[in-house]
């Protein structure tokens, strides 16, 4: 057993309260490799950002679970040497959806687990959540839970269409269940490829699709009836054109990828949204510099060749998050 206070880690209940009274969220940015940890981090600190480092159960299984533990409590070592004092940096478990895995993270050193039942019956969301609840809090990890269902691929499980939470059920379900945050859905999915073109309308100066907007009433109408419980929004990359633009002009394919408009996520990251996921963003922002390189570079076979430009163009796109959307600069001096 491995308590995450001793890796230097935070849970999320203190950052999460802060936000919302403060009117900013907080950074959920997914990883999977040392390059996208590195990033994460030193945006983080330059920018002395609360973040939470975000592992799927995909990721967990590509990394190897140890090595990401130790790899976590480098991140706090590594960002105390980039000069940040006294980091806030959680670790947190996306899209749980057994009690055993919930359970072993907390076992080894997350600090934070999210357990996803929105696929269940809601009974069973509720009696499977409270569980890890249980568990978790005994070990004061926090626990996000989900409620509604975004379409799109969440780890395994697809979903084709998208089912918004249901205002009328947010009260019954965290006061059961006991969670600590509750996932939203309002519109967002996972995935670069958010919306089907007949979904958009196109931007006549452009010629780029526009998306439709996010459910802001069913937001407004959860936060009414869960004033000041911390909401969090998955499927919140905004897809950057620049980066599918690259990636299509050096050799990739991506037509039609379409993302969540930032001034939206800007709006939301004002209200009891305190907790914005991102991990297409990341994933583009590295394929792109990745392909550039290759492309213009065919020669090159170091790695630190392509993946170092991909982690600078990292650091530029967390910075730009964290600034320019979520507001959570200078909010962990
Ligand atoms: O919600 C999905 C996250 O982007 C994680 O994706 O399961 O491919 O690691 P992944
Ligand atoms: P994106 O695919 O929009 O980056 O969403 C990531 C996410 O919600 C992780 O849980
Ligand atoms: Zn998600």
């Amino acid at each position: 057993m491995v308590n995450y206070k001793d890796l230097g880690l935070v849970n999320t209940r203190e950052m999460f309260a802060k936000a919302i009274n403060g009117g900013y969220a907080i950074p959920a940015f997914n990883f999977n490799n040392m390059e996208q940890l590195q990033a994460i981090i030193k945006a983080s600190a330059e920018t002395k950002s609360p973040v939470i480092l975000q592992v799927s159960s995909g990721a967990r299984k590509y990394a190897n679970q140890t090595l990401l533990r130790y790899m976590a409590q480098g991140a706090v070592e590594y960002a105390k040497e980039l000069g940040w004092e006294h980091p806030q940096i959680a670790l947190h478990l996306d899209h749980g959806n057994t009690f055993e895995l919930c359970k072993s993270c907390v076992d080894f050193g997350f600090s934070s687990v999210m357990i996803d039942g929105s696929a269940l019956p809601y009974e069973e969301n509720i009696a499977l959540t409270k569980q890890v609840v249980e568990y978790a809090h005994q070990f004061d990890v926090t626990v996000e839970a989900e409620l509604g269902v975004l379409a799109g691929v969440e780890d395994d499980v697809v979903a084709e269409e998208s089912h918004y939470t249901k205002p009328e059920e947010v009260i019954d379900f965290s006061t059961r269940s006991g969670c600590d945050s509750l996932a939203i859905s309002i519109g967002t999915s996972h995935g670069a490829y958010k919306f089907t073109p007949e979904q958009c309308t196109v931007d006549p100066a452009t010629g780029r699709l526009v998306p439709p907007p996010l459910a802001f009433d069913v937001l407004d109408a959860v936060m009414d009836k869960l004033p000041g419980f911390p909401i969090v929004l998955h499927g919140s990359s905004s897809v950057p054109q620049e980066y599918v633009d690259i990636i299509n002009k050096y050799g990739g394919k991506m037509p039609n990828a379409v993302g969540i408009p930032e001034d939206q996520l800007r709006k939301a990251a004002k209200s009891a949204v305190c907790k914005i996921n991102i991990d297409s963003d990341s994933r583009l922002a590295f394929t792109a510099a990745v392909r550039q390189v290759l492309a213009e570079k065919p020669g090159e076979f170091d790695p630190r060749k392509y993946c170092g430009p991909a982690r600078d163009e990292m650091v530029k796109l967390y910075t730009h998050k964290i600034i320019e959307v979520l507001g959570s600069d200078g909010k962990a001096l």
